[in-house]
């Protein structure tokens, strides 16, 4: 691990007109390009997020995105190096953190009592997602941490993979999934096959989605690579490759099975037969 980014002055200074002065600044994350602090003054609380070096083109990217979602906040600019943005900073656990209980797993009415306000939150990150969808956006790259459970309702974030269907267009050269253990098959074919610009959809969200609480409930990836012969080392483009063949067995562990039950075929189907997030989010709110 190397130093933290230093936070540019113009970020800084952004982040203190909106949250009024002094600023604390908190280091969350800093990796591949990309860092973020969580900055807190008198008034309120924001993230700054700045992308430098091989992040950079990300960050100007995810702008972009920010600047036309709707109910979405966003103050930006470039710095030397790097181009960085202000959002309001979600009060709130992730989806990982949200699943803890469950994965950490009690016994008897105790389990029971874990999991039913996990579900609630399962059904609201798939209501975020169908609302994103119903505008029109494709997120692109959903993880175990792009969810963010608020007072509010769940909020999605790190939107540098994301674009709108009306405008038929994508905005990078170059796109090799989210998270390989969350690209939907199809997805993996294409960017195994090519021709670039790969472009995610509504579809392989989906199955994104379900790749994500299968994980944030097993505390495991959704597919069993070693039942499939891949060693667990194998660089993402032999796994992607791998994934393309939409052979590989899910993971035997079943902590849940009911919930489990719900996400199987949605990680198993073609694109054409997945369900949609709202569908998703349906058939887990009937779960008894
Ligand atoms: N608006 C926000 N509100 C609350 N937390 C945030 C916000 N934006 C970012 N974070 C926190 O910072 C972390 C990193 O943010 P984000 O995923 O956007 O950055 P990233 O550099 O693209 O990360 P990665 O490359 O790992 O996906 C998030 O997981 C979350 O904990
Ligand atoms: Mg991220």
């Amino acid at each position: 691990m190397g130093e933290f980014a230093p936070c540019p002055a113009e970020a800084l200074k952004a982040a203190e007109t909106v949250c009024g002065r002094p600023v604390e600044l908190t280091e969350i994350t800093d990796r591949r390009g990309s860092a973020v602090w969580r900055a807190t003054g008198a008034v309120t609380t924001v993230a700054v997020k700045y992308g430098y070096g091989e992040g950079e083109e990300n960050t100007a990217r995810e702008v972009a995105v920010l600047d036309q979602l709707s109910g979405c906040t966003v103050t930006a600019g470039r710095a030397a190096g790097g181009t960085w943005y202000v959002t309001p900073w979600l009060e709130g656990p992730s989806t990982w953190k949200v699943f803890a209980p469950v994965r950490d797993g009690g016994e008897g009415q105790g389990r029971q009592d874990d999991r039913n306000p996990v579900l609630a939150e399962a059904v609201r990150l798939c209501r975020a997602v169908d609302d994103l969808h119903a505008e029109g956006w494709v997120h692109g790259d959903l993880q175990p941490s792009h969810g963010i459970h608020t007072d509010t309702g769940v909020k999605l974030i790190d939107f540098a993979w994301s674009w709108h269907e009306g405008t038929g267009t994508p905005l990078w050269p170059t796109f090799h999934g989210g998270i390989t253990h969350l690209v939907a098959p199809e997805l993996a074919a294409w960017i195994t096959d090519g021709p670039q610009p790969v472009v995610p959809s509504a579809r392989s969200d989906v199955y994104a989605l379900a790749g994500v609480l299968w994980t944030c409930a097993t505390g495991r990836w959704p597919l069993d690579y070693t039942a499939a012969g891949i060693r667990p080392d194998v660089g993402p483009a032999k796994r992607r490759a791998a994934i393309a063949t939409g052979r590989i067995p899910l993971d035997s562990a079943t902590p849940w099975p009911e919930f489990q039950d719900v996400l199987r075929p949605v990680l198993l189907s073609g694109p054409e037969d997945r369900l949609t997030a709202a569908e998703l989010g349906d058939a887990l709110a009937s779960l008894p």
